[in-house]
């Protein structure tokens, strides 16, 4: 049975695992996701096995959801437990290294402007050969880790890497990066590295039938999984999608950041997040829906509703061409998307600079810089993408936000007029801390953390944008409302919530000057000819 040709089944999930966590960018990069291992899940398993109780009664409120508790009942402590154990037994060097991170710090808070030279010997032993050490021209020290390299040591763990395999029967999920998946919570844990060859060939399936039992095998599917690895497939072809071949852009909201736009030549997806598929009634766009092969993906930035290694692993198998933002070697805030990438097998990726442009079929690609956002942090992994094509331009700005207005009078030359503007209006995101915590050494004082939050634009910053780059037509996108996103942002907003009140205000602003302007929902199409 399992040899005869088949396609994968449309509501077959994957979750990228990392010591069971689900992954994002900072948990892939060996210069980061030790800080993420000793501060924050070594942490959150400690508070839960010695008071799961705590956990439980905070998960009651639906307002703490995406807080520091894990989300599992008291009946789940030994296998929490074990789990701990077993990462603190298995990634010690890991702790090694937050503590050498940490001491690297505090023995450059020591220098006085004096040649940093005897300061290499003192290093810590971990960190010796994988850093230089450098003042900025204000005398403060700071170190550069040389990522590349720390990819080549033990401290870069494909070991620790796995996916999880499941049928989803509707958009549900629960809430993923505070939680590590135990033991028994499915059936298909399979201990394979994200670069691994077998998922490309399990989602090719998507569209082209193909053996399960070939991927099985190249999977490593135990025979105990048998069973639940046959449910995944199917003999039913899935919908084909319609190609595009009509005159101009067909674009299409597939939600959130999530925006394809097709001419007769070429392909491009922003920030892929894209839905499974399963009886529902709202509509929206699929995996289906999504040419056979995409020309080109550009990711705006790291955070993971815009970089989701879930729906990238799945597509990495029909991506031509991955751009990224080029990252900011001197920051340990900023690791470098490209390696990311590369190393979790994608092919073809290429880092974009502010006001680069790259030629495409019929248009070309620039990157325009992307400010705020990030806590105030030295984070350069940040773009936002101008894509023209067929004599039409559209700016992707994602959560920019303009806390410098004249940046954009300065870009209005190069940029404006724009066919369409995409912008977030996440305009109260999270404190610091929520996403940059587990990244320092020192304690971060409560007001500090209030109040570097990670905002993007409100009505007023985004009307600077419209008044400088006067586009045709404005998208307020990428607020995390689908449900197909609610394990990832937890956050649903009524008509209450400041991001609903000011992007109501900005596309009134939009519509009073005559500027058709809307906040898609679900999915939309429109052909810009
Ligand atoms: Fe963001
Ligand atoms: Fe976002």
């Amino acid at each position: 049975m399992l040899d005869r040709p088949m396609y994968l089944k449309p509501d077959v999930a994957i979750e990228p695992l990392f010591n069971q966590w689900y992954v994002w960018w900072y948990l892939i990069s060996p210069a980061t996701a030790p800080l993420f291992v000793s501060r924050l899940h070594l942490k959150l398993m400690q508070s839960f096995v010695a008071n799961p109780d705590v956990h439980v009664a905070a998960l009651q409120n639906p307002a703490l959801m995406g807080g520091p508790f894990i989300n599992h009942p008291v009946s789940r402590v030994g296998d929490v437990k074990a789990l701990l154990e077993r990462t603190t037994r298995e990634q010690a060097d890991m702790l090694a290294y937050t503590k050498a991170v940490s001491d690297l710090e505090q023995l450059l808070a020591s220098s006085k402007g004096e040649s940093l030279e005897p300061l290499y010997a003192k290093v810590p032993d971990l960190l010796r050969g994988y850093v230089e050490l450098h003042y900025d021209l204000a005398h403060r020290a700071n170190a550069r880790i040389m990522e590349p390299l720390l990819y080549r040591s033990s401290l870069y763990k494909e070991s620790s890497q796995s996916i999880s395999l499941m049928r989803v029967s509707g958009d549900a999920r629960k809430y993923v990066f505070s939680t590590p998946r135990l033991e028994g919570d499915s059936p298909l844990w399979l201990q394979v590295p994200f670069r691994h060859e077998g998922i490309d060939a399990l989602f090719r399936m998507r569209h082209t039938p193909g053996s399960p039992g070939q991927v099985a095998e190249m999977l490593g599917v135990p025979s105990s999984a048998a069973e639940a690895f046959a449910d995944l497939f199917t003999e039913t072809a899935p919908r084909k999608p319609e190609p595009y071949t009509g005159p101009g852009v067909r674009v299409r909201y597939f939600g959130h950041a999530c925006v394809l736009m097709e001419t007769r030549e070429v392909s491009v997806l922003t920030d892929p997040v894209i839905s499974y598929e399963f009886p529902t009634d709202q509509k929206r766009f699929t995996h289906a829906d999504l040419p056979e092969r995409i020309d080109y993906v550009l990711i705006t930035h790291g955070h993971a509703d815009h970089l989701m290694m879930e729906t990238l692993l799945q597509l990495r198998h029909r991506i031509g061409t991955i751009v990224v933002p080029r990252s900011n070697a001197y920051s340990l805030a900023d690791p470098s998307l490209r390696l990311v990438l590369e190393k979790t097998g994608f092919r073809n990726v290429i880092e974009i600079d502010d006001l680069q442009e790259i030629s495409i079929p019929g248009g070309s690609l620039m990157g325009i810089p992307f400010i705020g956002e990030h806590s105030d942090l030295a984070v350069q992994a940040k773009t936002a993408h101008l894509v023209r094509l067929a004599g039409r331009s559209m700016l992707m700005a994602a959560d920019s936000n303009a806390l410098e207005p004249r940046m954009y009078q300065h870009l209005a030359q190069l940029v404006g007029p724009l066919d369409a503007l995409y912008l977030g209006m996440e305009c109260e995101g999270g404190p610091m801390s929520w996403m940059y915590g587990p990244l320092l050494s020192q304690p971060l004082p409560r007001k500090m953390d209030q109040s570097r939050r990670l905002n993007g634009s409100d009505s007023a910053r985004a009307t600077e944008i419209l008044n400088h780059l006067n586009p045709k037509e404005v998208f307020v996108y990428a607020m995390g409302q689908e449900p197909w996103l609610r394990h990832v942002m937890v956050l649903q907003y009524d008509e209450t919530a400041p991001q609903m009140i000011e992007s109501n205000k900005f596309i009134e602003v939009c519509r009073g000057r005559n500027i058709p302007a809307e906040r898609p929902f679900l999915s939309r199409e429109s052909i810009l000819e």
